[in-house]
């Protein structure tokens, strides 16, 4: 896929949320470069930037082969502390840019008084950021079309926008919203952190196409032109979440499965502390 910058972004993901800071990281990441994922997604929250950064520079892969995303946290929000964590997050990672830093949930009325504000101010963090050329890609995670609409007038508007987003839980209306926008979709969680895989409609449709149900999950993602971000620290798992680019779901089961409802909920940025 393409950022609206030109620049471009490997169509899948491997996701690092829960992986743990230490050998399993080097190994699942050095599995997944070899598997030929070459996007990685961290976050400074995710507690293994040490790590994450390590496999980075072990993997054999040069830096500029790389995809890397990286999060400013909800405790790091506002203009110098945005700018100060993107290079506290670099230093620990060994790296000199980020291929897209993302702000990781927008501010809220439970944490600020004017959320609005905030959000500006470390968006125009992101975009300074842009400009000096520490990050090659700017954008948001967890934004509703609400928390978008006053950043539309800023001089660079958000890229990305990373959302839960699966079988389930396609959100017309805001994947439609940021699309029009020319923003990536990003899905994570895209297993539905696993839920997903016992469900009998899915098991289903990957009996069909003699797929499983994990690469089920992604080829849908695909085929509705979003990004999916699977994580695993598991070799044959890694493996079998990138083999989805030789199979194509039909249009009656893309249909189906973009109709199905498995009651799945996602979090309330608005509600979400700190
Ligand atoms: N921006 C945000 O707020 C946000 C929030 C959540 C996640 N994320 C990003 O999105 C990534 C993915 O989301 P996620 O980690 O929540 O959930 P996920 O990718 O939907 O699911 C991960 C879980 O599924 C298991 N799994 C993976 N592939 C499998 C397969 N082929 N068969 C069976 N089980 C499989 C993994 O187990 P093993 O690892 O044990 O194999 C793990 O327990 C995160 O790692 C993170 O990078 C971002």
């Amino acid at each position: 896929m393409k950022l609206r910058n030109g620049i471009e972004i490997p169509d899948i993901g491997f996701g690092t949320w829960k992986t743990p800071n230490d050998e399993i990281c080097l190994q699942a990441i050095q599995t997944a470069v070899d598997c030929g994922y070459r996007h990685i997604d961290g976050a400074y929250i995710y507690k293994n930037e040490e790590s994450v950064g390590q496999a980075i520079h072990n993997c054999g892969i040069p830096r500029h082969e790389l995809f890397i995303t990286n999060k400013v946290w909800n405790t790091q929000r506002g203009y110098q502390s945005t700018l100060d964590a993107l290079d506290q997050s670099l230093q620990t990672m060994g790296l000199d840019y980020f291929d897209l830093y993302l702000i990781h949930w927008p501010a809220n009325a439970l944490n600020y008084q004017d959320p609005v504000q905030v959000n500006k101010e470390t968006w125009q963090a992101m975009i300074d950021a842009y400009k000096q050329g520490k990050v090659k890609a700017i954008g948001v995670s967890n934004f509703m079309e609400r928390h978008l609409e006053p950043l539309m007038d800023m001089e660079i508007i958000p890229m990305v926008n990373q959302i839960e987003y699966h079988v389930g839980l396609t959100r017309p209306g805001l994947v439609s919203y940021c699309q029009g926008k020319g923003m990536i979709v990003e899905a994570y969680s895209p297993l539905g952190r696993a839920n997903l895989l016992d469900k009998e409609e899915l098991i289903e449709i990957a009996k069909k196409y003699n797929r499983t149900v994990s690469q089920i999950c992604l080829r849908f993602i695909l085929q509705n032109n979003v990004l999916p971000l699977p994580k695993s620290v598991t070799p044959s798992r890694i493996q079998e979440n990138i083999d989805v680019f030789d199979f194509e779901l039909s249009k009656e089961d893309m249909d189906y499965l973009n109709a199905l409802d498995l009651g799945c909920i996602t979090k309330n940025p608005d509600e979400m502390r700190p």
